[in-house]
């Protein structure tokens, strides 16, 4: 972690800038957060650090590392690794909520360096197994265990901001966001997975249609990738265990699918621009 990326972070306690001090890092108050050896920090506040829920676990984490490296999902991270290009700034101040692992955030950094800019990514989730992985696999980047709604990032530091199939924070997205910054927000298409639901459910529905209006965003266009996928089986139990279907599918659709020699299936993101207000 840098001392530009750090600058964009703020403290949990009293919401204040924070600086590097060897390996922790301090806000103006004496507020201290040790970094970890992998170089990620805790910025959860401390009333929200035991709660019962604190994102994904270890094999859903495992999981969807695996099969995000298995090259299945690359239409995407390109797709958004190409949006952040055509946002148009050499130094962009990038955040991702709800980062996860890290395998899109690696594209990202990957696309927009290559092109020539010079990006700062700061990436939370509230998994810290999912924050310990994606620093390991971005060390440009600088990653907080820390909440969507209470997120760890200062006023308006962020020129773009990612929500990839994490939950929504309408108010702390618009907070983190300068005036005019771009939210990337990516939502399944109604078919993402049908074939996949096909094989776990008697009755397999379609994606709901997302809500696409936001107050204090303006849209700014959408883009939509979509492509059909064939897994062998391990892959396929793989997607499965990283999907909320693995905790409500019936016991006869999860043997379905793992007798399964491999799975086709359709998959498709949209990804919906915004602009924070002026
Ligand atoms: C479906 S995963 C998506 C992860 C990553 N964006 C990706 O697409 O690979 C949802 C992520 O949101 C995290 N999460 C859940 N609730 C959260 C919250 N309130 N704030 C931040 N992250 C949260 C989970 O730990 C999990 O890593
Ligand atoms: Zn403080």
């Amino acid at each position: 972690m840098n001392a530009a990326q750090a600058a964009g972070l703020r403290c949990p306690v009293c919401g204040g800038g924070l600086g590097i001090w060897g390996r922790a890092l301090r806000c103006a108050k004496n507020h201290s957060f040790d970094m970890a050896r992998e170089g990620y920090v805790n910025l959860l506040p401390i009333q929200k650090r035991h709660a019962a829920d604190p994102g994904d676990g270890k094999a859903m984490v495992a999981a969807r590392r695996t099969f995000l490296q298995s090259g299945a999902y690359d239409p995407f991270r390109r797709a958004l690794g190409e949006l952040c290009l055509q946002a148009g700034y050499k130094t962009p101040n990038i955040v991702d909520a709800g980062c996860g692992e890290g395998s899109y955030d690696r594209t990202v950094v990957d696309t927009l360096t290559a092109a020539g800019a010079e990006p700062r990514l700061i990436g939370f989730d509230l998994s810290k197994l999912a924050v310990r992985l994606a620093a390991k696999l971005v060390p440009e980047g600088a990653f907080a265990v820390g909440g969507s709604f209470c997120a760890p990032v200062a006023d308006g530091w962020a020129d773009i901001l990612l929500n990839v199939f994490s939950p929504f924070a309408a108010a702390e997205f618009s907070r983190m966001l300068r005036p005019g910054g771009w939210l990337i927000y990516a939502v399944p298409t109604p078919r993402h997975l049908f074939g996949l639901k096909q094989v776990l459910y008697d009755q397999p529905y379609e994606n709901p249609a997302i809500r696409t209006e936001y107050p204090g965003f303006v849209p700014a266009g959408e883009r939509t990738v979509t492509d059909t996928i064939t897994l062998d089986n391990a892959m396929a139990q793989a997607l499965f265990a990283m999907t909320p279907y693995y905790f409500n599918t019936p016991p006869e659709g999860a043997d379905r699918l793992a007798a399964c020699p491999g799975l086709t299936t359709e998959i498709g993101f949209r990804f919906l621009l915004y602009r924070r207000a002026e």
